[in-house]
């Protein structure tokens, strides 16, 4: 049985989300609709979930001993990590020492590392992957991608959003993409990944939810969501995507398994690529997924809101509502205090919403807001291609 309490009050039922970008944001206000008290951790000020927080609070989410001193000081009910830079050492003392942590302290530990969570996949569980090789020298990278083959991806082991990534075609690009993953990943000169390039006819994130039904967890999937993703980014997305109903069982089988290892409630977003009947699996969010920012406008219960009342322990409804597609808005310049102009004409379009984040600063590929769009007659491609007008209708400006 789940009770909630009344926020800002010694019955409050407290959550602290460490990361409080676009996707905390609306976790928060999912978790505000149901009268939760939240607390909301980034590394800089005003960030975008701090502006619908209650409380909000600014520190290096990396740094161990000052993201232990928060959590002991505030004594949230749950720990939501949203991003994958943090101490999550510290998060794995922690749970071991009672905080609840979202999935699983393990969770976040093994998915900030892609050595962690691909040797999971493949060597443990078995499931379909890219060949791979991990490396710590340019040398040893050499001998990889020959055994790999090329085309190959390397990438930087602890990085996210493209960062530091790179396809090789080639043993000429060996050793620029060594250079550009030494300086784009997270953490200084450390080791990358070096994966098979898989040609794939799409690229697929199921949102997977572990949740309680009549006390035992239990697992459900939203429809496929489509998306395409420029230099490792994602910049649209849309839902469903068609899939063959072979390859949809088998992504779900993947999906069931890897999220079944890793364990806790909460939305996963699995990321696979599909080629016919064929599915590999790629990699796993244990959170929301910037892909599924789409369900914003799809589905009854969106992403963040499966993840808040999953993790509440409540029961959720992963049904899609309608199709519909998401574009990304950047900032396109670099400035503080950025204007968006034609946010009227944007959302004068039948079926367009939007998102702007609020993020204090902008830089050119930062991701500012996102446009949505709704369909009723199921044409994904339509949506796609007024959810793209839409975004390119909303101007930033310095
Ligand atoms: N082995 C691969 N084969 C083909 N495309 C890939 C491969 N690895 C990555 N990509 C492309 O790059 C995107 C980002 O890679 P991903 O591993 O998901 O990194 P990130 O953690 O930065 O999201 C993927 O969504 C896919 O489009
Ligand atoms: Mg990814």
């Amino acid at each position: 049985m789940v009770s909630l309490g009344t926020p800002l009050s010694p019955s409050a039922t407290r959550v602290m989300l460490l990361g409080s970008g676009e996707l905390a944001k609306e976790v928060l206000i999912a978790l505000q609709r149901l009268g939760v008290e939240t607390i909301a951790v980034d590394r800089y000020a005003d960030a975008p979930g701090h502006q619908v927080a209650h409380h909000s609070r600014t520190i290096p989410m990396s740094d161990p001993d000052q993201l232990r001193a928060l959590i002991e000081a505030e004594r949230p009910d749950v720990v939501v990590p949203e991003i994958e830079a943090i101490a999550t050492g510290t998060l794995v003392e922690l749970e071991a020492e009672g905080v609840r942590v979202v999935p699983t302290a393990r969770a976040a530990r093994l998915t900030m590392d892609r050595e962690g969570i691909r040797r999971l996949a493949a060597e443990e569980l078995g499931l379909p992957t890219s060949p791979y090789r991990f490396c710590d020298s340019l040398d040893e990278l050499r001998a990889a991608a020959t055994k790999v083959g090329f085309p190959c991806v390397v990438k930087p082991v602890m990085s996210s959003s493209g960062k530091g990534q790179s396809k090789l075609d080639g043993p000429d690009d060996v050793e620029p993409a060594w250079e550009y993953a030494m300086a784009g990943g997270r953490v200084a000169g450390t080791r990358v990944i070096v994966e098979g390039f898989v040609d794939f006819d799409y690229e697929i994130t199921l949102l997977t939810v572990r949740w309680l039904r009549d006390g035992e967890p239990t697992t459900s999937f939203c429809a496929p969501i489509g998306h395409r993703q420029e230099a490792g980014d994602y910049v649209e997305s849309w839902q469903p995507q068609p899939m063959s109903p072979v390859a949809l069982d088998r992504a779900k089988a993947v999906a069931a398994a890897v999220t079944g290892d890793l364990g806790g409630l909460g939305v996963f977003g699995v990321e696979l690529f599909v080629r016919g009947d064929d599915v590999w699996f790629s990699e796993v969010s244990p959170r929301p997924h910037d892909t599924g920012l789409v369900t914003l406008t799809t589905q009854w219960q969106n992403e963040f809101e499966l993840h808040a009342r999953a993790f509440l322990g409540l029961p959720v409804d992963t049904a899609l509502r309608n199709a519909g597609a998401s574009a990304v808005v950047y900032g396109g310049t670099d400035a503080v205090g950025i204007t968006f102009d034609g946010v009227g004409e944007a959302l004068a379009a039948p079926g367009v919403d939007l998102r702007l984040f609020g993020k204090p600063a902008s830089f050119p590929r930062r991701r500012m807001g996102v446009a949505l769009a709704r369909v009723d007659d199921g044409d994904v491609d339509a949506a796609r291609a007024t959810a793209r007008r839409a975004a390119t209708t909303v101007r930033p400006r310095a």
